[in-house]
């Protein structure tokens, strides 16, 4: 069952191309556009929608927040995201212009299902971005994006949060291309650039064993810290959880920009960073900023182990390893940037003796709030 891999993670690191490509499938008309017409929500009400509310829980959450990124950028609609578990405590403001978006692999997750139930009582839209069919959380939702990553075993979510992020561009790219912004140009490129992305995960995927060496000299530290900036934070984020809940090891993600509104007081000789670097082109800005925090933190001894784009000649000096990615638009960078995280908590997690597939205290599908 497990194709030849020692554990169900490494199958599903490895499907991720493949998860990629058919959550992709028939979404893509020959014109470059996209068509979703199996997301039953008339294009008519999707120009209405002036509110976008994400709610989903752990992995799901990060490719939330990652999503309203690409919302806001592509449609010019206000969009928030917030953990299931917090929504309908706080009472949040929802009408019928309201467009809830519920991300679940399993469809199960009762925080998740509470919050959309929550939700439609308020009168909003309900679409669900789901990777099981028929489970409650689409059932209950007034439409449904399939993720099509297939069955995913390990505990930790791997090409189900890939195919979440792409569900979600597609979500942005179709509300963009409905309403027609001044994005128009922007999102006809990014779409035809999706329909490359998985080829430059699987390239990615071929260049993993200095990841998996460095992960196994990190294997007797406490603590590793993870910072990103733009999409990038909520991939520190996630790389933080995936090695928390794989490796047991103490790890935070921060947006780079707080280091010094605090965290960067944890930073002592030797401690791991990994840094999620965007895109030198684009927003240039940021990059210029993110190297000075490099710079910042290697100055106080920190091991800096640095995600970038390939050819990023500006953070070789400051990098004690550097881990290239392929060029991808500045907001598809996590569908790349993400896979090494993965790679390195499993293989921490592995040098650590832990059980991969089954971490200790977690279930695969969390049905109690
Ligand atoms: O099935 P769901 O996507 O609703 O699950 C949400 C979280 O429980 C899940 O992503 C969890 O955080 C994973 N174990 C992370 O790897």
């Amino acid at each position: 069952e497990k194709g030849g891999y020692d554990y169900f993670m490494l199958k599903e690191i490895a499907e991720q191309p493949r998860a990629v490509a058919d959550t992709l499938l028939g979404r893509i008309d020959a014109a470059g556009s996209l068509t979703l017409d199996e997301v039953r929500i008339p294009d008519s009400v999707l120009r209405e929608v002036d509110k976008v509310v994400i709610v989903a829980c752990g992995t799901a959450y990060h490719a939330g927040l990652i999503a309203k990124y690409a919302i806001e950028h592509w449609t010019r609609i206000p969009c928030e995201t917030e953990l299931a578990s917090e929504f309908r405590y706080r009472d949040p403001i929802l009408d019928q212009r309201t467009l809830v978006v519920a991300i679940s692999q399993s469809g199960e997750t009762m925080d998740t299902l509470m919050a959309l139930r929550h939700a439609r009582e308020q009168g909003a839209k309900v679409l669900a971005i789901c990777n099981t069919n028929g489970s409650t959380i689409p059932r209950e939702s007034d439409a449904v994006l399939y993720t099509h990553a297939g069955p995913e075993v390990a505990v930790a979510s791997t090409k189900a949060f890939l195919t979440q992020l792409v569900a979600c561009y597609l979500v942005a790219l179709y509300l963009g291309q409905v309403r027609g912004t001044k994005w128009g140009d922007e999102i006809r490129s990014v779409i035809r650039e999706l329909s490359e992305i998985a080829q430059e995960v699987e390239e990615v995927l071929e260049t993993m064993e200095p990841v998996r060496e460095l992960a196994r000299s990190l294997a007797d530290k406490n603590t590793v810290l993870f910072l990103g900036r733009h999409v990038g934070y909520p991939v520190a984020l996630e790389g933080a959880l995936k090695l928390k809940e794989l490796a047991y090891m103490h790890a935070e993600g921060f947006a780079a920009g707080e280091l010094k509104h605090g965290p960067i007081a944890l930073i002592e000789k030797d401690v791991p960073v990994v840094v999620v670097v965007p895109s030198p082109r684009g927003r240039s800005v940021l990059h210029d900023k993110i190297v000075s925090n490099i710079q910042e933190i290697r100055a106080r001894g920190a091991r800096t182990i640095v995600i970038a784009e390939r050819g990023d000649e500006a953070v070789r000096p400051y990098a004690d390893h550097l881990v290239e990615i392929p060029p991808t638009p500045v907001l598809l960078q996590p569908l790349v940037a993400t896979v090494p995280l993965q790679v390195f908590a499993c293989e921490l997690a592995t040098a650590r003796g832990n059980e991969v597939d089954q971490p200790r205290n977690l279930a695969k599908s969390v049905t109690v709030e």
